[in-house]
């Protein structure tokens, strides 16, 4: 079997898929070029890939012997998910192994906008310090605050049940009640409820149709104006230019953010103000999570051409 794979991945997983396949891999830091993975992938059976590459009709016509995409990442949204139902093509992802260290960057973020770390850090360095201040660099509380959580997933219970050590109230929304979480006496509310109650609002939704621009501007004006939006998900589910104008003016306070709509281009209009946080797509990097991740994807792949179900099938 012959299995293309996007990226030299962390630890020895790629050792072990070389034990088992005929493995292409595109050994650039870059992603691979479109039109170079047409090429590449046209006698493959198998295809290992990131969650930054686009996997749809056009790549699946392009592999007329393609069975199986094993994507690097629990989020699936890269591909589409009809073309392969279309093609035949099963899909798995690497959910769990992901889900602390995810929830952990959330947390961060949450943090740093707050407490405005970041900005302080910076401040710290700049020599510009001239001694304790009552008015430096005041920020939010977190202590008891409530913490509203936009989707009740692996991740967003996670980031939810962290909550117990700052004796936050946790508001959620989700299509289902989630037991966990309501064992920690978490509400489940109307995102409407939610946006007008919550302190810190944390979003953990797959990115879907349905998701997509989920938080727009009339999302922002129901917010208080304390509010610190944080969002480890997946970019699009903000408007970002709605994002933007409510930062700049002051309908929210702040936002930790380590997704983009257009990933890696982040708005120049973001990169420009004080209260947001910014971080370049690490919620599961480190290094014992991304090489768990490896390990999933090529323990996918081994089992479907071993005949097997794989562990982890999205379809
Ligand atoms: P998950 O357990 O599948 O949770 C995703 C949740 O999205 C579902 O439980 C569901 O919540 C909600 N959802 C709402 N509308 C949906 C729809 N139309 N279709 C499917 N789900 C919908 O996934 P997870 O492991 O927590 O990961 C969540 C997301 O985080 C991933 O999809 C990915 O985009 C992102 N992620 C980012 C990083 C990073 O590096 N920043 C790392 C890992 C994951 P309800 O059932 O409660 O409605
Ligand atoms: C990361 O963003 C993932 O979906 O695994
Ligand atoms: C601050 O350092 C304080 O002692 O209040």
């Amino acid at each position: 079997m012959k299995i293309l794979v996007t990226r030299t991945l962390p630890g020895n997983a790629l050792k072990r898929l070389q034990q088992h396949f005929d493995v292409d891999l595109w050994p650039e830091p870059d992603a691979i070029p479109a039109e170079i993975l047409r090429e590449r992938i046209k006698d493959k059976q198998g295809l290992l890939c990131l969650l930054n590459d686009p996997i749809g009709q056009d790549i699946m016509a392009a592999a007329p012997e393609l069975k199986i995409i094993a994507n690097y990442a629990v989020g699936y949204d890269n591909i589409d998910i009809a073309a392969a139902r279309r093609n035949n093509i099963t899909v798995t992802n690497t959910p769990g192994v992901l889900t602390d260290a995810t929830a952990d960057l959330a947390w961060s973020l949450l943090f740093a906008a707050a407490r405005r770390t970041v900005e302080a850090d910076g401040y710290a360095r700049s020599g510009k310090w001239q001694g304790w201040d009552p008015n430096l660099m005041l920020g939010h509380d977190i202590f008891g605050q409530t913490l509203g959580i936009i989707g009740a997933g692996r991740i967003g219970t996670a980031m939810a049940l962290r909550s117990r050590g700052f004796e936050m109230p946790v508001v959620y929304t989700s299509r289902s009640e989630n037991r966990t979480l309501e064992d920690i006496g978490a509400r489940r509310v109307h995102l409407t409820e939610l946006l007008e109650t919550a302190d810190f609002i944390s979003l953990h939704v797959a990115l879907t149709a349905e998701t997509r621009h989920l938080i727009g501007s009339q999302e922002f004006e129901r917010m208080k104006d304390s509010c610190v939006i944080i969002n480890t998900a997946r970019g699009p589910i903000i408007d970002e230019k709605a994002l933007v104008h409510a930062l700049k003016t002051g309908q929210i306070a702040g936002a930790g953010l380590d997704v983009f709509e257009e990933e890696p281009r982040i708005d120049p209009g973001l990169s420009q103000l004080e209260n947001v946080v910014m971080l370049p797509h690490i919620g599961s990097a480190t290094v014992r999570t991304r090489s768990r991740m490896a390990d999933m994807a090529v323990d996918n792949l081994i089992a479907f051409f071993d005949g097997k179900t794989p562990p982890n099938m999205v379809i």
